[in-house]
């Protein structure tokens, strides 16, 4: 079977590194247009780009915070006055935020994790819906994370934003399906990005992680992406309002397979 996204207008948040970059690369390969959306690095948007135009392709790169509705809104303008309106959201920009147990965490930074992950996904979320229920198609998949399932201490922020997108996702799977939209969630594991090179850099470390994941290996941006690709395309045309976890068998607790 072949995935194809041909024509497909695309937007990918966070979408100059880690999950984001290969996923860019992954739908532009599959035949879609993409908005590259980028807050730092934007000669790393800006390459990608290029990347995609020497393929053949259209890509354009967009600025613009997420966590702040007046950019988002910017964004969709700009998006809308190129390609005329989007087809597929990918809701990837993220932060996991500083390690802290949370009576001694930092409120202004922990709002900060919420505000990017959770409300960064709704604004955005927001104005795809606004074009997708109109024309009555469209895919919005949210990047969560195994935390939207599994504790994580020192992490609140992060695993209550993820369990939050979780259900914003089936809430608005719900909303927008007789609308013929599919909105779904997928939920990486332990993925080799700059996110969490303190983990996969020290051998000590890695070990640790290595004991939470059956298949016994750290998981490649481009397995995420090729399964993004997958959920965006009509061959999962009857698949909404779920999370696809993407995690080597993390959830399937590992410490398990002996004693209990
Ligand atoms: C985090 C990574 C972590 C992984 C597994 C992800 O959501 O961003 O830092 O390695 O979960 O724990």
């Amino acid at each position: 079977m072949d995935i194809r996204l041909d024509g497909k207008r695309a937007l990918v948040t966070g979408g100059n590194s880690g999950i984001g970059e290969a996923v860019v690369l992954a739908l532009a390969e599959a035949g879609a247009k993409v908005a590259v959306n980028y807050v730092g690095h934007p000669e790393a948007a800006e390459a990608l780009v290029q990347k995609i135009k020497s393929q053949k392709g259209e890509a354009l790169a967009l600025l613009a915070d997420v966590s702040d509705p007046q950019a988002v809104t910017g964004m969709f303008a700009a998006i809308d006055k190129t390609w005329g309106g989007l087809d597929l959201l990918v809701n990837n920009a993220g932060i996991d935020g500083a390690h802290a147990l949370a009576w001694e965490s930092d409120i202004a930074a922990w709002k900060k994790v919420i505000e990017i992950n959770l409300f960064g996904a709704y604004h955005c979320a927001r104005e795809a819906l606004k074009r997708m229920t109109a024309q009555k198609s469209g895919v919005i998949v949210n990047v969560s994370s195994v935390h939207e399932e599994i504790a994580w201490s020192g992490y609140s922020a992060y695993t209550a934003s993820k369990a939050a997108v979780s259900m914003l996702t089936k809430t608005l799977a719900q909303e927008a399906a007789p609308l013929g939209v599919r909105v779904l969630s997928i939920a990486p594991g332990a993925i080799r990005t700059p996110i969490n090179r303190s983990v996969w850099s020290d051998p000590d470390n890695m070990k640790d992680l290595l004991e939470k994941i059956p298949l016994d290996r750290i998981g490649e941006p481009k397995e995420v992406a090729q399964m993004v690709a997958i959920m965006a395309s009509d061959a999962a045309s009857y698949v909404t309002g779920r999370t696809v976890f993407v995690d080597g068998g993390m959830t399937d607790y590992p410490d398990f397979s002996h004693g209990g």
